[in-house]
């Protein structure tokens, strides 16, 4: 067991698909994986292992924000010796360029966090993710003809921005969405030399107010995710 997590070691598979909603972990496992297993509930993070392809698969809420994420990422690196965690998630549009319901592939995750001050002082690092998950995810989508672009993210601490000019400073420096893990998943991942990738349909639209309906939202969750875990399997 770790802290928040009450997995024995070999328990969770070395590939794990993080939503931020525990329920989507038990729903990606239900509806994708072969005979899954439920190794966690500890307050409510539903944990879950099973197989997609022959390959071994978990699903694992990460809950909402850095902070929560943050928690059992580390966790999941530290004490199970997860190799890599693909974030599948929402995120809103920045860019004028991306419309819902496509998919942002996360390349890079700017932040508002002061997470990472801690770790860097006064140096700015700067979260990536993993470029063979990100090819991977990339190729699927390509050979599925599923509407995914690649940029940057910015993964902020606030769904309620006060600050409404920050969304266009950054679209203008070509970041596509807002969501609010990325950042804290990379740097984790960079911390412990493992791989990571976020992968989020998007929800909304800053710019233009559009949003998707919870049946659109189902129909592109889908897709995420098998475009996630073939990028896995590949
Ligand atoms: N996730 C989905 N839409 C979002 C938004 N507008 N801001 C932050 N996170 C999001």
């Amino acid at each position: 067991m770790s802290t928040h997590i009450g997995a024995q070691m070999g328990q969770i598979a070395p590939y794990v698909l993080m939503p931020g909603d525990p329920y989507r972990a038990r729903w990606i496992a239900e509806t994708f994986l072969e005979d899954p297993v439920q190794y966690n509930d500890v307050r409510g993070m539903l944990g879950y292992t099973g197989t997609y392809r022959g390959v071994r698969v978990s699903a694992q809420g990460s809950g909402m924000g850095q902070p929560s994420i943050g928690i059992y990422a580390h966790e999941l690196f530290a004490d199970y010796d997860v190799q890599a965690i693909l974030r599948v998630g929402t995120c809103g549009a920045l860019a004028e360029s991306v419309h819902v319901r496509d998919v942002i592939l996360g390349m890079a995750a700017s932040t508002d966090s002061a997470m990472n001050r801690p770790r860097f002082g006064d140096v700015t690092f700067a979260p990536a993710a993993d470029f063979e998950l990100l090819r991977h995810a990339w190729d699927v989508a390509q050979d599925k003809l599923l509407p995914a672009v690649v940029g940057g993210l910015f993964s902020s601490d606030q769904f309620y921005n006060p600050n409404t000019t920050i969304s266009s400073t950054l679209a203008g420096y070509g970041v596509l969405g807002v969501e609010m893990e990325a950042a804290a998943l990379y740097t984790l991942a960079a911390q412990f030399g493992r791989r990571a990738l976020a992968v989020c349909t998007v929800s909304d639209h800053l710019l233009t107010g559009e949003e998707t309906t919870s049946a659109e939202r189902q129909e592109t969750f889908e897709d995420m995710i098998v475009m996630a875990l073939e990028a896995v399997v590949r």
